[in-house]
């Protein structure tokens, strides 16, 4: 088994704090990559930060401004899903919910080639089940990437029950060559990271809940003292609070309302009105000028 080769493309379909992050990575490692959103303003805005990113390399010394040129060049956007044909892998981050995935993947296998692997980066969301679903079941397999995707070594390479051995290799092979460190794992709820962490926002939810301490006291005390990179607050900002709550919603019920899984009802609410941490500015904290969502 190898890593595809950099003859065809990689498409990315999504392009918000995900895809933007899995386009550069791909496009450092030599792939033309082909951005796919519902919202062109979207993909306009992943590949200025890409741009970005990829100038701040250079600006370190760490990036040639040769090699940021090229890998700049290579990220495309594509106006219709149709731009996408002949790809050899297309990595879906779009939003995290089953119907939606589902029916993007039936839109891509009428487009894509018969040899096209198709790579979910969902969360939590049932590999096997997205793929049921499929012309051909085999060919698709989690690609699990982490935020944020350039800094983040871990891709879970996650198999269906029906995901072929071969294709779940060569995206494992293929994260590889872009620098990463892949493992492979079943599709279970939550995967490995996504299960584990429950507890870490669960706990925290129920600390905030029952007032031993304000987000900032929690996120201090397991940073500076428990030995995590982010306290659980500043990591669910991170991430954002819609899809972290989806994640949670969707293992809560993976497990048949296991109450250990119970979604945040003050998480719910931050996502009703929209302050989904720094992607939109507000969250437990403020980033930029806005103020935070919730009191501390
Ligand atoms: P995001 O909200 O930043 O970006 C999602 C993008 O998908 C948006 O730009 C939206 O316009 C676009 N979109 C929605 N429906 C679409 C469709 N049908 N076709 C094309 N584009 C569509 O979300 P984010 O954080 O990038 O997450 C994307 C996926 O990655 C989700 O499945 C999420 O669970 C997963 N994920 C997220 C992580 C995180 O830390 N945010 C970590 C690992 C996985």
């Amino acid at each position: 088994m190898a890593a595809l080769h950099t003859d065809r493309a990689v498409a990315v379909i999504g392009s918000g704090a995900m895809g933007a992050g899995i386009a550069q990575v791909a496009a450092v490692a030599g792939y033309t990559v082909k951005l796919f959103d519902t919202r062109p303003e979207a993909v306009a805005k992943a590949m200025s930060d890409i741009a970005a990113a990829l100038n701040k390399l250079v600006a370190r010394e760490r990036m040639s401004a040769v090699d940021c040129a090229a890998a700049i060049a290579r990220v495309r956007a594509a106006l219709t899903l149709n731009d996408i044909a002949g790809s050899a892998l297309v990595v879906e981050a779009i939003v995290e919910n089953l119907d939606v995935k589902r029916g993007l993947f039936a839109e891509l296998e009428a487009i894509v080639a018969d040899d096209c692997i198709l790579a979910t980066n969902t969360s939590s969301i049932s590999v096997t089940a997205i793929a049921a679903k499929l012309r051909v079941p085999a060919r698709l397999v989690g690609m699990h990437f982490f935020n944020p995707v350039p800094l983040m070594a871990l891709v879970e390479v996650i198999s269906g029950l029906a995901t072929d051995a071969a294709v779940a290799q060569t995206v494992y092979d293929t994260a590889a060559a872009w620098g990463k460190q892949p493992v492979h794992a079943k599709s279970t709820p939550g995967f490995i990271v996504n299960r584990v962490a429950r507890p870490f926002y669960a706990e925290g939810w129920r600390l905030l809940n029952e007032r031993a301490a304000d987000a900032a006291t929690i996120d201090a005390v397991m940073r500076d003292c428990g030995g995590f990179r982010m306290g659980p607050f500043e990591l669910m900002d991170l991430i954002g609070h819609d899809v972290n709550f989806s994640v949670t919603q969707s293992v809560f019920g993976a497990y048949f309302n296991d109450p250990r899984f119970t979604p945040s009802v003050l998480q719910q609410e931050m996502v009703n009105a929209g302050f989904l941490g720094r992607k939109s500015g507000r969250g437990f904290y403020h980033y930029g000028d806005a103020a935070p969502a919730v009191p501390q």
